[in-house]
């Protein structure tokens, strides 16, 4: 069957990246795209995220504009983590705090005014949330998650999750080598915000002795003995691959920003500092740490990464063509499918503790530090 003969019956659509961008977000632009395309539908992108659609920036995509982006990083339209439209910072009061406007009358009145009948919002729980919104005011609004954190309520998987945890493995093996030639101790703090799922993939994939994740508190001491019995069996190196909202089981997550202005205003950062200075202090090893940061967010996406985008923005233009909106697709035991928009909104997937991969870790001899 062509897919000319089952086309949606839309003329034109918007696509929108939103939140942090993450590795695969070009891939699925490419497939939402190059499908509209073979449909005559025009495909209008709205630039940096929720924050061009408050400004009315869109831009005609064009199809030579996805030659080549399928394993490229980033996103063509831009991203944007702070322009919520229903709660956008304008100004500051005296005291510093923000001044918020609503905005989503702003942003109806672009969509209607250029005559969008559909909207392909690829972003994360903040993104899909605000995208509810405007389904509720009768937005045809199909969702795709995206985040390297794989956090995302409704999806077993999300793209760029990959990608990330092969550029952490990648980070974790090399450090591997200089720790064992200066017999020191090694921290990896990697990304994931209250979820620990990048921290335990790729602390797995690497061989990490010591796993730190939000889920499992973890206690300074039973680091320090890990690291004693490895001494002991004359191992050359300890390596921890540290979550950035690990925390002692005795204190809070590691803060090293809040942003008032936007819809997710803290940043955590600083636990992979505080271990590898307590683990020295307390068994006298010499221990260095690592931040990998935005690495994590940028570089290719990895095939895995590219077929899962692809597969998802398919899924999402199949959605539009049974005429099924205020969804976001998704990956369930396996199979694609479809969830209420809604389904993400303030609730993030952690790392059950009885995860199948924190046993098969636990057996090989992995610490959670607990
Ligand atoms: O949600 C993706 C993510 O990269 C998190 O892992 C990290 O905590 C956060 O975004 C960093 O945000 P920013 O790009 O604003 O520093």
């Amino acid at each position: 069957m062509s897919l000319a003969q089952t086309c949606p019956a839309i003329r034109r659509m918007a696509i929108i990246t939103g939140g942090g961008d993450c590795p695969g977000l070009n891939a699925v632009i490419r497939a939402v795209a190059k499908d509209a395309f073979h449909c005559n539908i025009d495909v209008q992108g709205i630039e940096d995220g929720y924050l061009g659609l408050i400004e009315n920036r869109f831009r005609q995509l064009q199809p030579q504009e996805l030659s080549g982006i399928l394993r490229r990083g980033g996103t063509i339209l831009g991203s944007n983590n702070k322009a919520n439209p229903s709660q956008f910072a304008v100004g500051k009061n005296p005291d510093g705090t923000p001044i918020f406007r609503d905005f989503t009358e702003d942003c109806l009145r672009h969509l209607r005014n250029r005559k969008i009948e559909a909207m392909v919002v690829i972003g994360g729980d903040g993104t899909m949330t605000s995208a509810a919104n405007f389904a509720s005011h009768g937005i045809s609004v199909v969702g795709v998650p995206k985040t390297i954190d794989n956090d995302i309520q409704g999806t077993e998987i999300t793209f760029g999750f990959q990608t990330a945890v092969d550029t952490a493995t990648d980070a974790l093996d090399k450090v591997r080598t200089t720790a064992d030639s200066h017999h020191r101790a090694m921290v990896v703090e990697v990304m994931g915000r209250n979820a620990g799922w990048i921290a335990l993939h790729a602390g797995v994939a690497s061989g990490s002795d010591v796993i730190l994740i939000p889920e499992i508190p973890f206690d300074i001491d039973a680091i320090c003995e890990t690291i004693h019995n490895r001494e002991r069996q004359n191992k050359r190196s300890t390596i921890l691959c540290v979550s950035e909202g690990a925390r002692p089981r005795d204190g809070q997550q590691f803060v090293a920003k809040v942003d008032p202005t936007s819809p997710d205003p803290i940043r955590l950062g600083g636990v992979g500092k505080f271990v590898a200075e307590a683990l020295e202090k307390r068994t006298g090893i010499e221990s260095r740490y690592v931040v990998l940061g935005h690495v994590q967010r940028g570089g290719v996406p990895c095939p895995a990464d590219r077929v899962l985008s692809t597969l998802l923005g398919h899924h999402a233009m199949m959605l539009l063509r049974e005429g099924k909106v205020g969804r976001m697709v998704a990956v369930q035991n396996g199979r694609l499918t479809d969830v209420d928009l809604q389904e993400p909104a303030g609730r993030q997937r952690l790392v059950p503790v009885d995860h199948p991969l924190v046993s098969a870790a636990r057996a090989v001899g992995t610490s959670f530090g607990d």
